[in-house]
């Protein structure tokens, strides 16, 4: 990924900070994003420290505010020249009963992990058009996108918009040459899994049975689908990739 350029949002943590990593580690000039500069500033360091590439930077912004996205892209390109790989990663959930979920809930996880996402592509797409030399834009969605699941509606909802969301942008941007793809992750261990374990208390064990593959997933596995997208080595724009250990390929019943 030498001479490349590539903003990863919410990369302070989990599978956002194992995917810029990775991106650092193949020689791209990479933007480590979060809602607070120290968070992003000691991820870009232990980047740095980690892979020898210098040229890793923090800067700070929220994805639902486009003004300070549309900073973040401006200083990306002053500072490197071009941007060529967007990472969509940002993402929350807000877990309780569809019955008695409160509007400004359901509207914080849409307006991170779905308008965010939107927000991002949008000003990523206009800097690569007008560079005209095409991009890869990765929107990290999740299997929930396709599944129901009891106390997740609006995180599993946002999920499916950012499936449909790649697959539109992916037809319409395909004359500019920019490939937009998104990657559905299983089970991560991660920030966010630790959270929902406190939070609802999930049986870890019933996670590891229901996956073929009888283990949680790790962020550089994810990382690794990142920099296959972002290669651009391949024929694919519009396509959801899965590193889930086979979960959403497994019916029901028992594996044995
Ligand atoms: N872990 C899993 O099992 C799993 C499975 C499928 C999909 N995913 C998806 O993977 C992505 C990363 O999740 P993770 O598991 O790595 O969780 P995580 O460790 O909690 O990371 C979430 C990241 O998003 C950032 N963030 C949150 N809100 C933001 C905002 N408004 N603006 C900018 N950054 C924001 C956080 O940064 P700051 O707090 O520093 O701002 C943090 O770096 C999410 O989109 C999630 O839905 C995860």
């Amino acid at each position: 990924m030498h001479d490349q350029t590539a903003v990863v949002t919410g990369s302070s943590s989990g599978i956002g900070f194992a995917i810029a990593r990775e991106f650092a580690s193949r020689g791209a000039n990479v933007v480590i994003n979060s809602r607070s500069e120290d968070r992003a500033a000691t991820a870009a360091n232990e980047i740095t420290d980690e892979t020898g590439n210098e040229s890793v930077i923090p800067i700070e912004a929220d994805v639902t505010d486009p003004d300070s996205l549309g900073e973040l892209v401006d200083q990306t390109v002053e500072r490197y020249g071009s941007l060529d790989v967007w990472v969509n990663n940002a993402g929350i959930n807000i877990r309780g009963p569809a019955e008695d979920m409160s509007l400004s809930d359901w509207q914080q996880v849409i307006d991170v992990n779905l308008t965010g996402a939107f927000s991002g592509a949008q000003l990523a797409g206009q800097r690569m058009i007008e560079q005209g030399t095409g991009g890869s834009i990765i929107n990290v969605s999740s299997m929930m996108g396709e599944q129901g699941q009891t106390g997740r509606t609006p995180y599993n909802t946002s999920k499916g918009g950012v499936n449909n969301l790649t697959r539109c942008l992916a037809v319409e941007w395909a004359e500019h040459d920019i490939q937009v793809n998104a990657i559905s992750p299983g089970y991560i261990r991660t920030d966010m899994v630790d959270d929902a374990q406190d939070q609802i208390g999930f049986d870890e064990q019933d996670v590891i049975d229901r996956t073929p593959l009888g283990r949680f997933g790790t962020p550089e596995e994810v990382a690794n689908c990142a920099a296959f997208l972002a290669e651009r080595e391949h024929f694919m724009t519009g396509e959801i990739l899965h590193p889930d250990g086979g979960w959403l390929s497994f019916g029901w019943g028992s594996k044995s």
